[in-house]
């Protein structure tokens, strides 16, 4: 059963075949196309930890598709009031997928291990693969293309900038991670990717300045993620010198296009005046969710319908 735990569950032919059917549906519905493609078909949201944009994109996406969708939050008991092999296999007999956002990613790999339905991961402390699919998009969209352009991640090694990492080495784009000593990607994560795409050109550093002056786009997350509230003030103190600012944006070339995942820390680790100016697409970004998931979602539930109607231009 195919799942989307990370991008490591599918290989780059498969991430094409998603984005153009993603691209495909956004243009359609630009031309107030919402063709009943997942008519039925019913999505389940396990969710751990808050959501805004992955949660409602996922809902939006799927009803738009003719299929509907069921919010579970912590009240359905997982892992707290009947063993996971018996919540995962009754879950399966309702519905057609789950994405699931937890706070430890085994919890999400073993959610898949019974097999019971397709499982999407919704955002782990690992990774968020729905977030990257959403990344590509966007930077084609600025760009015409992703292939050879240089992402320049400004901040922590985390479930983002790993995926995002992921993806840049799938797809040909260069990545650059600049952030404070201890604060890199995971090593074994790292390590995957290298091995897997022997290739990908990917950086880490510690010199900001010098990282930005060949961006094509600069992207940033929270310095704190969600479970980690209690290192707030250490890595408050560790990424002081990694804000995106209009100082940082000065080093960096015109063209360059600013991203974040939202939701934003303003003032922490980028300003107002940068993620609000022309240069930025992040409102963009964060729409490109829906797209993105819808074409996910219709290539793991109607594969049929994706190789009779999507070309992917290579
Ligand atoms: N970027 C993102 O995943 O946002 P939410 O946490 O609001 O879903
Ligand atoms: N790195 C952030 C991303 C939120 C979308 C977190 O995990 O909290």
């Amino acid at each position: 059963m195919q799942h989307l735990l990370s991008l490591f569950d599918i290989s780059e032919s498969d991430l094409k075949q998603i984005l153009a059917t993603a691209s495909h549906l956004k243009s359609g519905l630009a031309r107030g196309e919402r063709p009943p493609v997942l008519e039925r078909r019913v999505l389940a949201l396990l969710f751990e930890k808050p959501s805004l944009r992955t949660r409602v994109s996922f809902e939006t996406g799927i009803a738009q598709l003719g299929g509907s969708s069921l919010f579970l939050g912590e009240d359905v008991g997982w892992g707290t009031r009947e063993s996971p092999a018996d919540f995962t296999q009754v879950l399966g007999q309702f519905v057609d997928a789950v994405v699931c956002r937890t706070k430890q990613h085994e919890r999400a790999t073993q959610l898949a291990s019974f097999n019971a339905m397709p499982v999407i991961n919704g955002l782990t402390d690992l990774c968020h693969p729905c977030q990257a699919l959403a990344d590509v998009l966007t930077i084609r969209e600025a760009f015409g293309t992703e292939v050879g352009k240089h992402v320049v991640f400004v901040g922590d090694g985390n479930n983002v900038s790993g995926s995002l990492a992921l993806i840049s080495a799938m797809l040909g784009m260069k990545f650059t991670l600049a952030c404070p000593e201890g604060y890199q990607l995971d090593s074994s994560w790292l390590e995957q990717v290298i091995q897997r795409y022997p290739e990908a050109s990917i950086e880490q550093t510690s010199d900001v300045t010098t990282a930005v002056k060949t961006a094509d786009a600069i992207y940033t997350d929270v310095w704190t993620s969600m479970g980690q509230e209690e290192e707030t003030a250490i890595r408050k103190k560790a990424f002081a010198d990694y804000q995106v600012n209009s100082e940082l944006m000065a080093e960096a070339p015109e063209h360059a296009r600013i991203l974040h995942c939202l939701p934003a820390v303003r003032g922490e680790e980028i300003t107002d005046e940068v993620i609000d100016s022309d240069q930025s697409d992040v409102i963009a970004q964060a729409g490109n969710r829906m797209h993105a998931q819808k074409g996910l979602l219709v290539w793991l539930l109607n594969r049929k319908w994706v190789d009779e109607n999507i070309q992917v231009i290579t």
